[in-house]
């Protein structure tokens, strides 16, 4: 099975990476915006495409011959990331489709589309339907709020909030339900 894993050097991707290398009968190729991030002993053992995801040549040469794809891509810390992120799942998914590909897992936020959702999470839930439009390309779509960790983008937002503030009055939108789970193995 050919497996792509985008956001390979983000929180998620770096976990996943370590396990899925390990599993028998898989080739896995990387989407790396610098091909420096992947060390020499990395790749030995992965192919990698070299480019930006919002660039189409590349992503129909990262999703060419793939099976199954991860798509852990986000703009969040660009300007007008709702409008990028948004043009980036529709470009995945038409050259996904082009490309025969026949899964796409996705990790979205928590949160339903209502007036009190943060625009991040009513970006992620865009993402995800944009994916899940497809009648060619199946997607897996796993929900997830702030995975904690060291590293971690909305982990890091919120430490940076507590270090800096004794008392923090909130938005509307942290009322979305959480699931609290002890212990997460990716
Ligand atoms: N972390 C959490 O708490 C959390 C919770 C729920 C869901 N999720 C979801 O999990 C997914 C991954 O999150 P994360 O925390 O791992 O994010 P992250 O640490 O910010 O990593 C983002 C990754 O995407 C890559 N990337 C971004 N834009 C790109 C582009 N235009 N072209 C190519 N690569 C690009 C980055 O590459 P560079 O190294 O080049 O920047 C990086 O590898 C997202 O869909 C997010 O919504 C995360």
């Amino acid at each position: 099975m050919r497996v792509l894993l985008t956001g390979s050097t983000g929180f998620i991707g770096r976990r996943l990476l370590t396990k899925i290398i390990e599993e028998e009968g898989l080739h896995v190729r990387l989407l790396v915006r610098n091909k420096k991030a992947v060390s020499e002993q990395l790749a030995q053992r992965v192919e990698s495409v070299e480019g930006d995801a919002f660039d189409t040549e590349t992503l129909k040469n990262a999703l060419r011959g793939i099976d199954v794809c991860y798509y852990f891509l986000h703009s969040l810390n660009v300007e007008n990331y709702k409008q990028k992120d948004k043009e980036l799942a529709q470009s995945f998914i038409n050259i996904a489709e082009e490309m025969g590909v026949r899964r796409i897992i996705y990790l979205g936020g928590l949160g339903r589309e209502e007036p009190t959702t943060s625009e991040h999470l009513l970006s992620r839930l865009e993402t995800g339907n944009i994916l899940s439009s497809s009648t060619k390309v199946q997607t897996i779509w796993f929900r997830a709020g702030v995975i904690i960790g060291s590293g971690s983008a909305s982990f890091e937002i919120i430490r940076n909030l507590t270090e800096k503030l004794p008392v923090m009055t909130t938005p509307r939108s942290f009322q979305t339900p959480f699931l609290w789970t002890e212990e997460l193995e990716i």
